[in-house]
């Protein structure tokens, strides 16, 4: 039987725009109860419609206090729904509640020991010390009447309050993050224990629940999706195939910018020949792409061209299909926060899928059926998708493709110096078996040329770098300590097999301060 979405257990994230959000979603999916983020300003009524479980209040930069301050209606505390505010939430709710809330004498940054009141609801099984991940300018400093204070550290006299009779419960520090030892088992606390969310959402709840809400959405309307090959948009592909089948046209632009032999790989899977229920079209753009690109070195302007024609292509190919009813994207969450979209983070990278929207083609509304989802989650929804393995643990591969693994200009020359490299390296990684459960390897080609020499002559060649690196959620990453032997191999087969290239290098940056790919 598949849930609607109010029979569905929810709890619900009002964002006051601090850096964790998503992740306090996460932790609740986690707890296998559904979770979605809502900005802080979401309307009383609204929230009756949607009749959450739960209320979680996140963190955010502003003072409760200043000319800026985001606050949310007070009667969100006379809902008889369980709320927490954390950090930043768990001032809003101690200020609009009649507490005390300043600048704290002394900020609290990083990992520090809480000591918790073991009775408190928020706290059960949690240790009396533990160490919580603290971020605060402000703090507050006398809690609302019908409140008790349930723990504190030396310089923050209330670290945690609840009203337990209202259902109202809060912490100054970040239960979400991993450097809070037990925050998970805080979390859970609420969500199972105030909340008394039973716990029985699981990913396949996801997808079922959202074919259906596709179908109610799409009725016998036309959606047009693009489809890359990569994770994501194979995975909307998929869902909406199921949703819709062949309401959907996938349009799939080869620009010539795909890793080797990618084009004919995506063709196989979803085109006629291919197990999918939609209808499929391919261009082969690579010529029209190479042309733009010439003599372009700056990674933005890299970005903004590859992302511009390909609105151009798809504009193109849709005018010929005509008008539609839906345009669908493959957008998750990490491309929402980074593209700048996700409320008041910096734009680190403009992705290519969600920075701009085909200005001509004729459609009446987006559908994103992935953009609360973390990578992930997106594979496991894949799976319970019955996607091919092969295609869901496939390398996660970004939307301006190796336009982004060739530092400056791109060339018909370059791209294939990249691809052959990237092909080797993928190959013998997966001969090692190294492949399962790496986040994210890949070959790109420096912008380096130097001196080697092969034979009895010298060579004046392009260096490779080969990127290796583990990832939960690829907002951060380590590099992997890949076993010299292997680095060894690969250097020396590309050397020996790809024409142009004299040096192999392995890059050793973690994200931050690196990005996972080069530009
Ligand atoms: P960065 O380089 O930002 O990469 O650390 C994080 C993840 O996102 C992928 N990526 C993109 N994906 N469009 C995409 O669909 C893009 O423009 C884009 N840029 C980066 C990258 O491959 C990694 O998985």
């Amino acid at each position: 039987m598949v849930q609607t979405a109010m029979e569905r257990e929810t709890v619900i994230v009002l964002d006051f725009g601090g850096q964790y959000n998503q992740l306090i979603a996460r932790r609740v999916r986690e707890c296998n109860v559904y979770c979605e983020v809502y900005p802080y300003t979401i309307g009383l009524e609204k929230i009756k419609e949607m009749a959450p479980k739960g209320i979680i209040l996140t963190g955010g930069p502003n003072s409760v206090y200043g000319e800026d301050s985001a606050l949310c209606e007070k009667g969100i505390f006379d809902l008889g729904i369980p709320v927490l505010g954390i950090c930043y939430g768990a001032q809003v709710m101690a200020l609009l509640l009649g507490g005390k809330v300043t600048a704290a004498p002394v900020s609290e940054y990083g990992k520090t020991e809480v000591e918790t009141d073991k009775t408190a609801a928020v706290f059960a099984g949690v240790s009396e010390k533990t160490i919580c991940w603290m971020s605060h300018t402000d703090y507050i400093e006398k809690e609302p009447a019908g409140f008790q204070v349930t723990a504190h550290t030396p310089v923050c006299p209330v670290a945690a309050m609840e009203c337990a009779d209202k259902n109202l419960y809060a912490v100054q520090f970040h239960p979400e993050v991993m450097h809070t030892a037990e925050g998970v088992t805080m979390l859970k606390n609420f969500v199972k224990n105030i909340c008394g969310c039973a716990g029985d959402w699981k990913m396949d709840s996801f997808v079922e629940t959202t074919i259906q809400e596709i179908r109610k959405k799409v009725g016998d309307g036309r959606v047009l999706l693009a489809l890359s090959g990569g994770v994501d948009s194979s995975v909307a592909a998929g869902l909406l195939s199921r949703a819709v089948g062949k309401q959907l046209t996938c349009v799939f632009v080869d620009h010539g910018l795909l890793r080797k032999n990618e084009g004919d790989e995506v063709e196989a899977v979803f085109g006629p020949e291919g197990d999918f229920d939609l209808n499929f079209v391919r261009v082969n753009a690579a010529e029209r792409y190479y042309e733009k690109l010439s003599g372009v070195t700056e990674p933005e302007q890299k970005r903004k061209i590859i992302g511009e024609e390909f609105i151009h292509v798809f504009e193109e190919e849709a005018k010929k299909i005509g008008a539609v009813d839906f345009l669908a994207q493959g957008t998750i969450y990490p491309d929402v926060v980074e593209s700048g979209l996700g409320g008041k983070s910096a734009v680190i990278k403009s992705h290519h899928n969600v920075g701009g929207l085909p200005e001509h083609v004729d459609f009446k509304e987006i559908i994103e059926p992935l953009r609360n989802l973390f990578k992930d989650e997106v594979r496991k929804a894949g799976l319970e998708l019955g996607l091919p393995e092969h295609l869901v643990f496939r390398q996660p591969f970004p939307g301006p493709g190796l336009g982004i693994r060739i530092i400056g200009e791109v060339t018909a020359e370059k791209v294939r110096i990249v691809q052959d490299a990237d092909a080797i390296y993928r190959e013998e990684i997966a001969n090692t078996g190294l492949d399962k459960g790496m986040g994210q390897y890949f070959a790109a080609l420096t912008n380096m040329r130097s001196v080697g020499v092969m034979g009895d002559g010298r060579t004046y060649d392009y260096a490779v770098a080969l990127r290796a690196v583990n990832t939960d959620d690829f907002m951060t990453a380590e590099a992997v300590d890949l076993p010299f032997e292997v680095l060894q191999k690969v250097m020396g087969r590309i050397i020996n097999e790809v024409k142009g290239v004299n040096r192999v290098m392995y890059d050793l940056t973690s994200k931050p301060p690196g990005t996972i790919e080069f530009e």
